[in-house]
């Protein structure tokens, strides 16, 4: 088999280093920004470093670096009305669990970011059941592996490929492998390597970078996942994300997607929920505004702000011929 976590994660660091754009990246991720010297690039597989500061990487998203108890104590009396989202979901209480048991591994907060991670996992149980248990499970653009490391806690049978750009993969990486150490991540850059990685029952997590997500062609999945994500990517490639999971080759792919209703990117480009290509023979189980991303606090009084609308979709995709 190809390479294990450890090499996948100093390959992923190399290809940082070499980055100088990456080609699936929009406007609002591309940046000139040397990374070469970053202590996450330098020394990447050093798992005890407090990593918080990404931002030289671009707008991954954040995590609460800040865990001692009053900390904690202060994110659980804000995350109560979020928590309370939770409710009717059978399985937010177990993901709750294991949630916070992935906060402690990876030496931070069990912050608001993850927490709606937490519910969307709770959703996705509640609707697709046993399904993820062995399911082959694409997480396109997660951010801390978040998701990832969430989905294999909960499901150890699934495979999850997490695709992502080289910086943010680089995160990834290093955040599940900090959640979950035994976890096998392989970076996969050919298509041979896809198929040995689809086929090897001790890869349970798929690296692959953003300009190679042609690649997921070959894999059988079952769940699409795109979080705050695809509102961030030019059209062409938000298209191409879509075609693949509906060619994918297995029975059935449902798609779960979490985007703000409309976003503008720097260069001027408007990314639009309702213009992603649906289809309307696509079968939708969930379609709503999503309270749990768009509900947001922080440390000062009034403490809570509504972030822009978003809207979040779970469906199963029709099938395009492969
Ligand atoms: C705002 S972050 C959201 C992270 C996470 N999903 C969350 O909800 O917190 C956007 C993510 O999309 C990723 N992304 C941007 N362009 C991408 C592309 N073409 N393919 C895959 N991921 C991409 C970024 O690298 C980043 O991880």
């Amino acid at each position: 088999m190809g390479r294990n976590t450890e090499q996948s994660i100093l390959a992923i660091a190399e290809a940082v280093k070499a980055d100088g754009g990456d080609g699936a990246a929009s406007s609002h991720w591309r940046n000139d920004q040397g990374l070469t010297d970053h202590p996450m690039v330098q020394d990447p597989l050093n798992f005890d470093m407090r990593t918080a500061d990404s931002s030289a990487f671009g707008p991954l998203g954040g995590i609460s670096a800040k865990a001692e108890l009053r900390h904690r104590l202060v994110h659980w009396l804000l995350q109560i009305p979020l928590r309370a989202m939770g409710i009717g979901l059978p399985g937010f209480a177990g993901a709750d669990k294991i949630a916070a048991k992935i906060a402690r591994a990876q030496n931070r907060a069990y912050d608001k970011d993850l927490l709606r991670h937490t519910l969307t996992l709770a959703l996705l149980q509640r609707h697709l059941g046993n399904a993820l248990d062995h399911g082959t499970i694409a997480v396109i653009g997660d951010g801390f592996a978040n998701m990832s490391a969430l989905l294999l806690s909960a499901h150890p049978g699934a495979k999850v490929i997490l695709v992502n750009l080289h910086k943010s993969l680089l995160f990834d990486c290093v955040f599940l492998r900090k959640a979950l150490p035994e976890t096998n991540i392989c970076l996969v850059q050919s298509d041979a390597e896809m198929a040995d990685a689809i086929a090897a029952p001790d890869v349970q997590c798929i690296a692959l970078a953003a300009e190679n997500a042609s690649l997921m062609g070959a894999a059988p999945i079952t769940l699409g996942i795109n979080i705050l994500s695809m509102m961030e990517m030019d059209p062409p490639v938000i298209a191409a994300y879509f075609d693949l999971l509906r060619r994918a080759p297995a029975d059935k792919t449902a798609f779960y997607c979490c985007n703000r209703i409309e976003k503008t990117l720097p260069d001027g480009t408007v990314t639009r929920f309702e213009a992603y290509p649906w289809d309307a023979d696509d079968e939708v189980l969930v379609d709503a505004m999503c309270h749990w991303t768009r509900l947001a606090y922080h440390g000062r009084p009034p403490f809570y702000y509504l972030s822009n609308p978003v809207r979040h979709r779970l469906a199963y995709l029709k099938k395009s011929e492969t």
